[in-house]
């Protein structure tokens, strides 16, 4: 044989080496985009932090093959950075997975890569709803902001408020809050008196906090993305008297994420929320997650909130994907095995809606109370089976 064949094939082989299907290999990589500094570093923290309890608990093997997260830092809302993260991870790294996605503009962005290469991406967080319709490789494991933000406001007419204020974030989750409590308000005899966009990154709250006090509407209702943004909305809330005046403030539990509520201190007592977890939840299954978080993680880390559980929860998926499919994943039979699928999540029963591929689970309206000494969200009425009404 010529030295030039023996090249030839020798070259070829090595292509089909690398070409070789990602299963065939001993591994699941999941590649997580995520913000993991800036202002929303807390976002990639508490994922990582969950998925890393999942681990833990049901060690890091599965159908044989060895979970391995690829995490990467899109250190805030970054479209292109996570677009190009996704490709990377998909071409060069082999990822079976895509997860993580703490902000909606992140993973808008990655929705049209996961069609092109049918990669199964399970969200994380990120809330707004028409996210889920970008493309038929994406399924969610939070919530999404309709589904929190209506059982809201039905519980709000209940309770004798019926004008209120809207404060939410000037971006896709907060709109929707805007837009659902409107519609949901309304549709029950609530007026809504006044209504406020505040800047995703660096908001000053001051303006809109006096606005909403001059109008002396009966509550305000607030979306603000988890974090920082809460703690500064309470704070001047309290200090500029519009407690004091007696308007109430109710919200999606966004703005008392468990994370930060010990931070946000008393001023929170007796703040109304809605949400989908609580730390405060009372089932076996919570109590496996608190301490699989707390096993798995530095104590520096803080406590878990809901993106910690839906790191936890995107796990379940995955894990149940690699289990169904024998560790062989592919896109088409991974989304197959998603769309119907239930389990006991720490937040409840919950099942993905074969449909939409959005979750369907138990919301909570919860009130901040102190529970042995310590600030919780304790929950104290329900809605179950809520299914997203943004869709
Ligand atoms: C989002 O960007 O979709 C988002 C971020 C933070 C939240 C909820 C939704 O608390």
């Amino acid at each position: 044989m010529s030295h030039k064949l023996l090249r030839t094939i020798a070259f070829a082989a090595a292509g089909l080496a690398a070409l070789a299907p990602a299963y065939a290999q001993n591994t699941i990589k999941v590649g997580v985009i995520a913000e993991f500094s800036g202002p929303f570093a807390d976002y990639g923290a508490q994922i990582e932090a969950g998925m890393k309890a999942y681990m833990k608990q049901h060690g890091d093997t599965v159908a044989g093959k060895k979970i391995e997260l690829i995490t990467r830092d899109t250190k805030g809302p970054a479209p292109d950075v996570a677009k190009r993260f996704a490709q990377e991870l998909i071409t060069r790294d082999q990822v079976q997975f895509l997860a993580g996605f703490g902000l909606t503009p992140n993973a808008m962005a990655v929705a049209p890569v996961v069609t092109e290469a049918k990669v199964p991406m399970i969200i994380s967080n990120a809330a707004t709803s028409s996210i889920t319709t970008k493309s038929p490789y994406v399924t969610r494991v939070s919530m999404t902001i309709p589904q929190v933000s209506a059982p809201m406001a039905e519980w709000a007419l209940k309770n004798g408020i019926k004008q209120v204020y809207t404060v939410v974030a000037d971006y896709g989750p907060g709109i929707d809050a805007e837009t659902q409590f409107t519609k949901s308000f309304k549709a029950g005899g609530g007026e809504v008196v006044g209504t406020l966009r505040t800047p995703l990154q660096n908001p000053d709250f001051s303006a809109a906090i006096q606005r909403v006090k001059d109008a002396k509407p009966q509550a305000v209702f607030v979306f603000l993305p988890a974090g920082e943004q809460g703690i500064s909305f309470v704070k001047g809330f309290n200090e500029r008297g519009l407690a004091a005046a007696g308007i109430k403030l109710i919200a999606t539990g966004d703005i008392t994420d468990d994370h930060v509520l010990a931070a946000m201190g008393d001023p929170t007592l007796g703040l109304i929320t809605s949400f989908h977890y609580s730390a405060a939840h009372d089932s076996p299954e919570n109590a496996a997650f608190l301490k699989a978080y707390a096993d798995a993680n530095d104590a520096k880390l803080g406590a878990p909130n809901f993106m910690a559980a839906a790191g936890y929860d995107t796990m379940q998926v995955i894990y149940e994907v690699a289990k169904k499919l024998g560790g062989n994943i592919d896109g088409d039979k991974a989304m197959a095995v998603i769309k119907g699928m239930k389990w006991t999540s720490p937040r409840g029963p919950v099942a993905i809606d074969a449909d939409t591929r959005d979750i369907t689970q138990t919301v909570y309206i919860r009130k901040v109370e102190k529970k042995n000494g310590k600030l919780a969200n304790v929950e104290f009425d329900k809605i179950a089976d809520v299914k997203d009404p943004g869709k």
